[in-house]
C-alpha cells in the first residue's frame, strides 16, 4: 500500500507524491487545519489535513484519534518558517494529504504507547501495543540483526542447521521438566526439551560434524529477571576437536554477534579457572569489569583472640575467613556498612568483620582483638592502603564464598565501579565435574561432560571439560566436551546414583549409540535472550522476548496456562486431583 516508510522521506522528495502508512501518533486541531503524527516501523512524519487544500481528507481527518490506522496519500512538502522540529529525523518536512483512508479505528489504548512507567504486567497484557514503542522495535530488529549474523558465522564456519524434536524424552540440565500427555499412549508422557543437548550428540554420531540451531528450550525453574521457562539456545556441537577448538568457534560466534550489534570484541578472552572464580571473587560467573579481589586471611588468624575467627580458622578445609580490601572504602558510613551486613545476613552471614586503614593506623571494633603482627599481615595481604577498608567473611566454606561474592557485586554497584557501556568477557573452565548438595551427588554441567579423570579420591576432586562463557557478570554460555565411550558414560551415570535398569529405561539410545563409533565431540550452547538483552541494556529478560512470561510463569496475554476442557482430560486419559490447599 505504501510507497515509502515515514522516515525514508527528506527533504529531496518535496513536491513528489508519496504513500506512507500506519497508526495515528498524535492529533492535533489547529483552527480548522489538522495535524496528524503518523508511526511505522521506522518512525514519524507528519500529516496535514487542510480543508482548503483537500477538503475530503480533511473530512476524513476530522473523526481519527490515536493509534487509528491510515493510509495517506499526499505532496512532501517544506515545512513553514521556524515550524521545523529538530527532534524528528523527518522534522523539516511534511506531507500535505491529498487522500486519507482511514483503514481501521482504534479504542482508546489503557496506556500511552511507550510510557515505560506503565506497570509490566499492565504492558504484558496489551504486548501488542507495548510493541509499538520505539523502544520495543529497536531491541527487536537488534535481536534480528544478531540473530541473523550469527547464522552467518555458523554457516561460514560450515555448521549445519539441523531441528530437533520438542516432543521428546527429558534432557536432565538440572530443572523441572514440563510434560505433555500422548493420547495414543495412555497414561504415558514426552517432556519438553530442557536444551537438545543429547541430540545434537547424536547428531555427531550420525556424521554430521558441525551442528547448530536458534533452539527453543524449556524449564520448569523458578524464575528470575534473566531466566524464563522457555528460551533460546544458540545450541552447537562439533566433531574432532578439543577443549580448544569449540572455544575459537564461540568467540568467532560472539564476535559476530557484537559486530553486529555495532561493538568490538578484543579476541581471545581471558580465563579464569572455576576454584579461581569462586575463591577470589566468590562467584562462578564474576563480574570482571572491577577488580575487588578477596584473599584468604584464614592462615594469619588461627592465635587470634578473636575466639569466632580461631575457630573458624581451625578447620582450613572446610571453612574460609575472607578479606575483602575496597580501596578508598574508608568512606563508606556506619550506616551503609549495617545495610551491607544485613544484605549478607540474608545469604546465611553470620556477621560482617571490617577494618578502615585510617591516618596510618587500623580503626575498627574487631582491631583491639587483633595482635601487632596479626594486623601487620592482614594489611600486607590484602595491599590495604590509607583510605581502604577490609571486609572479613568467615565461616564454613560454601556461604563464605557466596556471601562474600554477592557482597563484591553489590559494593560494584554502590560504588559504581563497573563501565556500564563496557563488555567483559571471560571464560571459566576447568569446572568441577560434580558437586555435592544435601548429600546427593549432582552433575555440575550435566552428565554427559567429559571428566578429566575419574581416578580421584573424593568425587567431588574430579574435574570436567566444561567452560562457561561469562559476559559482566552474567553466564551467558556454556559447553563442555562430552563422553563418547559407554563405559565412561555408565560410570558417570553410577556416580550419579543412576543404577544400570534406570540408565537403560531413561538413555539405552544413548548408551547404545556410543557402542556404534561415535566420534570424539563437544559443543556449548550460548543464551541468546541473555545475549540481547545484554546488547540492548535492559534489564530483564522479558523485555527481549516478543511474547514473554511472568515471574510466575504465566502469560498474560493469552493466559497460559489455563484449565483444560472436560472431554480433553478424558481424551487424554488424565482426571485433575483438587489441588492441595
Ligand atoms: P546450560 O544449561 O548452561 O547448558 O544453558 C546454556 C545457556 O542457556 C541460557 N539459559 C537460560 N536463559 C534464559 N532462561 C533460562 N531459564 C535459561 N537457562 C539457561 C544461559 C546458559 O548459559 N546443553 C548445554 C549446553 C552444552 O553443553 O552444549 C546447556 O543447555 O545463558
Ligand atoms: P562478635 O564477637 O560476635 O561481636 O563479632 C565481632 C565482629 O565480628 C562483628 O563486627 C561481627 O559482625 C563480626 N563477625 C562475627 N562473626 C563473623 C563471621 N562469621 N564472619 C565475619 N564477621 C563476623
Amino acid at each position: 500500500m505504501r510507497t515509502h516508510y515515514c522516515t525514508d522521506l527528506t527533504e529531496a522528495h518535496i513536491d513528489q507524491e508519496i504513500t506512507v502508512a500506519g497508526w495515528v501518533a498524535s492529533y492535533r486541531d489547529h483552527g480548522g487545519v489538522i495535524f496528524l503524527d503518523l508511526r511505522d516501523r521506522s518512525g514519524l512524519i507528519q500529516l496535514v489535513c487542510d480543508p482548503t487544500e483537500n477538503s475530503a481528507a480533511h473530512e476524513s481527518a476530522t473523526g481519527v484519534r490515536d493509534e487509528c490506522v491510515l493510509v495517506a496519500t499526499g505532496r512532501v512538502r517544506k515545512r513553514g518558517e521556524g515550524l521545523a522540529n529538530p527532534r524528528l529525523k523527518t522534522g523539516s518536512i511534511e506531507v500535505i494529504v491529498s487522500d486519507l483512508r482511514v483503514e481501521n479505528r482504534s479504542a482508546t489504548p489503557p496506556f500511552e504507547i511507550g510510557d515505560e512507567r506503565v506497570h509490566e504486567d499492565t504492558r504484558l497484557r496489551y504486548r501488542y501495543l507495548d510493541l509499538r514503542s520505539p523502544r520495543m522495535l529497536e531491541i527487536f530488529q537488534l535481536r534480528s540483526r544478531v540473530t541473523h549474523a550469527m547464522r552467518n558465522a555458523l554457516d561460514e564456519m560450515g555448521f549445519l542447521e539441523v531441528e530437533t524434536p520438542i516432543l521428546t524424552r527429558p534432557t536432565p540440565e538440572g530443572a523441572r521438566d514440563y510434560l505433555v500427555p500422548s493420547r495414543v499412549h495412555p497414561g504415558e508422557f514426552y517432556a519438553l526439551p530442557q536444551s537438545p543437548q543429547l541430540f545434537k550428540q547424536l547428531l555427531m554420531v550420525g556424521g554430521f560434524d558441525r551442528y547448530y540451531q536458534i533452539a527453543r528450550c524449556f524449564r520448569d525453574e523458578d524464575l528470575r529477571a534473566d531466566r524464563q521457562p522457555e528460551f533460546t539456545q544458540v545450541d552447537v556441537e562439533m566433531s574432532f576437536c578439543d577443549q580448544e577448538g569449540v572455544m575459537a568457534a564461540a568467540e568467532k560466534l560472539l564476535e559476530a554477534a557484537f559486530r553486529a550489534a555495532g561493538h568490538k570484541v578484543q579476541l581471545p578472552f581471558d580465563r579464569i579457572t572455576h576454584k579461581e572464580a569462586t575463591e577470589k571473587y566468590g562467584s562462578d560467573k564474576p563480574d570482571l569489569r572491577f577488580d575487588l579481589a578477596m584473599v584468604d586471611v584464614l592462615d594469619l588468624l588461627t592465635q587470634t583472640d578473636l575466639k569466632v575467627f580461631a575457630q573458624i580458622a581451625q578447620s582450613p578445609h572446610t571453612n574460609r575467613i575472607k578479606a575483602l580490601r575496597v580501596p578508598g572504602g574508608e568512606q563508606l558510613t556506619r550506616k551503609e556498612i549495617d545495610g551491607l551486613t544485613e544484605f549478607v545476613a540474608k545469604f546465611g552471614a553470620k556477621g560482617l568483620a571490617w577494618i578502615k586503614l585510617k591516618e596510618g593506623a587500623l580503626q575498627g571494633p574487631i582491631v583491639k582483638f587483633l595482635s601487632e603482627g596479626e594486623q601487620a599481615a592482614i594489611v600486607e595481604r590484602t595491599g590495604a592502603q590509607e583510605g581502604d577498608l577490609i571486609f572479613f567473611g568467615a565461616g564454613d566454606k560454601k556461604t563464605v564464598l557466596d556471601y562474600m561474592g554477592r557482597l563484591r557485586n553489590e559494593l560494584g554497584r554502590l560504588l559504581k565501579l563497573a563501565d556500564e557501556k563496557s563488555y567483559r568477557f571471560v571464560w571459566v573452565v576447568d569446572f568441577p565435574m560434580f558437586e555435592i548438595d544435601e548429600g546427593k551427588v549432582n552433575a555440575l554441567h550435566h552428565p554427559f561432560t567429559r571428566p578429566k579423570s575419574l581416578d580421584c579420591e573424593e568425587v567431588e576432586q574430579i574435574e570436567s571439560i566444561a567452560y562457561d562463557i561469562v559476559l559482566n557478570g552474567y553466564e551467558l554460555g556454556g559447553g563442555s566436551i562430552r563422553i563418547h565411550d559407554e563405559q565412561t558414560q555408565q560410570k558417570v551415570f553410577e556416580l550419579l546414583g543412576i543404577g544400570h535398569e534406570e540408565q537403560r529405561e531413561k538413555f539405552g539410545f544413548l548408551l547404545d549409540a556410543l557402542k556404534y563409533g561415535a566420534p570424539p565431540h563437544g559443543g556449548f550452547a550460548l543464551g541468546l535472550d541473555r545475549l540481547i538483552m545484554l546488547l540492548s541494556g535492559s534489564s530483564s529478560i522479558r523485555d527481549v522476548i516478543a511474547f514473554p512470561k511472568t515471574q510466575r510463569a504465566q502469560c498474560m496475554m493469552a493466559e497460559a496456562p489455563a484449565a483444560a476442557d472436560e472431554v480433553q482430560l478424558r481424551e487424554l486419559n488424565l482426571r485433575i486431583r483438587k489441588p492441595a490447599k
